[in-house]
């Protein structure tokens, strides 16, 4: 895996634009013979970006629900009703599942563009209806970064919060951070760099106190955690059942089991969702209405939604949380029996972070991507976010990890980072 973006970019003359055309095959030929430094996930090897359940059947469903809305376009949902129809089983079957079964919701291209829509709803809500001027987004550090981008392109001041000890909110740092300016307080269920979920029922009542929203990001957590609580693993609340949560977002891109560009974010009324509607009457093609931030909308995320939930079920989804948990439990152990190294906090499920303080981790970290594992670092460890797949590599995994914390050079000094960071190109 070529881990530094700007490797892969530089170095090779860009092509001006083609004059012929070229053939199906030879294209498709390129494509895959151009492949052989993209990141091994089916041999998980990956512990984030693809979300791996190892199903064959899923796959094959997968790629004809691709084929079938190759082309369909989401900008106008009445010109495409069995799309329409999808987004609103969805809807309903994951505010079922999610503790508040008359939710109201919408389907979105991924956890960034939830959170965007829950920050944006707030800020409407803190200007129409409270009068505040230049609402404020409150968030713990540990909450993902789509926070503070969100709140840089609305133009919504971010307060940031530090957390305890155990990677969590806690509930009086967070009181101190609200004035009478803040439109919204986040917690994570769970945060990514930690796997911890914040004390959702006290924040939410915190900010119910205060008329103030409270978002629930269980981009993460939204799919899996329900199921996890039902395998008899311990859970906090969390969902929308707890009393002042207003808002929730979850990916069915992660661990919802569905391809990429679908994320759900939940409401708890009408009223809320439709401050998430943008209206414009003031162009001559006619009224522009739309709910989320795209115009054009590929269909076959959404039906790929509706398709992995009625293909799994809650007892496919049990079953690939129960993969997913003897994974964890595999490797916790298996890393806590390393000497020297530890989990952070007390993680919930299966996205933990590897820390020590004896062991250069940067360096621990070369010797495992040259071996082809592709973790990522973070300011404080190396980061773990397991599939079902990682069952089945745990112990080459565990000795690899043994074997590069017993022999490893000086760090190549690769910065902690997450995403572009700029150096793609
Ligand atoms: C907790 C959490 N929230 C939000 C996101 C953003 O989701 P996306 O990458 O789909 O935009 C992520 C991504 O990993 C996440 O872990």
């Amino acid at each position: 895996m070529a881990a530094d973006g700007a490797g892969v970019s530089s170095g090779t003359p860009a092509p001006g634009f083609p004059t012929a055309g070229r053939s199906v095959d030879g294209i498709v030929a390129e494509i895959e013979n151009g492949r052989g430094g993209d990141a091994n996930w089916r041999g998980g090897r990956t512990f984030s970006l693809v979300y791996n359940p190892g199903d064959e059947d899923l796959e094959a469903l997968h790629r004809a629900v691709a084929v079938e809305y190759l082309h369909e376009n989401y900008l106008n949902p009445f010109a495409f009703p069995s799309l329409l129809k999808m987004e609103k089983e969805v809807v309903a079957m994951a505010a079922d599942l999610l503790g508040l079964p008359d939710a109201a919701g919408k389907l979105t291209s991924g956890g960034t563009e939830s959170i965007f829509l829950a920050v944006q709803v707030a800020r409407e809500r803190a200007r129409d209806a409270n009068g505040i001027a230049e609402p404020q987004l409150v968030t713990a550090t540990t909450a993902h970064p789509a926070f503070a981008k969100a709140a840089h392109y609305l133009d919504v001041e971010h307060v940031l919060v530090p957390v305890g000890a155990d990677g969590r909110l806690a509930p009086d740092a967070a009181a101190n951070a609200l004035t009478d300016r803040t439109a919204l307080l986040v917690g994570s269920a769970p945060c990514y760099p930690y796997g911890v979920i914040d004390p959702i029922p006290e924040l939410a009542a915190l900010a119910a106190g205060r008329d103030v929203l409270c978002h629930v990001d269980a981009c993460l957590g939204g799919w899996l955690l329900p199921f996890w609580e039902r395998l008899g693993e311990p859970v906090p609340p969390w969902d929308l059942s707890v009393p002042g949560v207003t808002s929730l977002s979850a990916d069915i891109h992660k661990y919802g089991w569905s391809f990429k560009g679908v994320s759900l974010l939940l409401h708890r009324d009408q009223e809320q969702l439709r401050r998430q509607h943008f209206l414009y009457d003031g162009w001559p093609g006619g009224l522009y209405g739309s709910a989320t931030t795209a115009g054009t909308r590929p269909g076959a995320p959404i039906a790929a939604a509706w398709a992995t939930i009625n293909h799994l079920g809650a007892e496919g989804y049990l079953r690939l949380a129960g993969q997913v948990r003897d994974a964890t439990v595999r490797f916790r152990a298996g890393i806590e029996a390393i000497d020297g190294l530890h989990i952070t906090g007390d993680p919930v499920m299966g996205v933990m972070e590897v820390a020590s303080e004896v062991h250069d981790l940067a360096a621990v970290n070369d010797v495992m991507g040259d071996r082809g594992w592709h973790l990522d670092r973070q300011q404080g460890g190396l980061h773990l976010m397991l599939s079902p797949y990682h069952l089945e590599v745990a112990d080459e995994f565990l000795r690899d990890l043994a074997a590069a914390v017993a022999d490893h050079g000086p760090s190549a000094g690769v910065a902690a980072t997450y995403g572009d960071a700029g150096v793609a190109g």
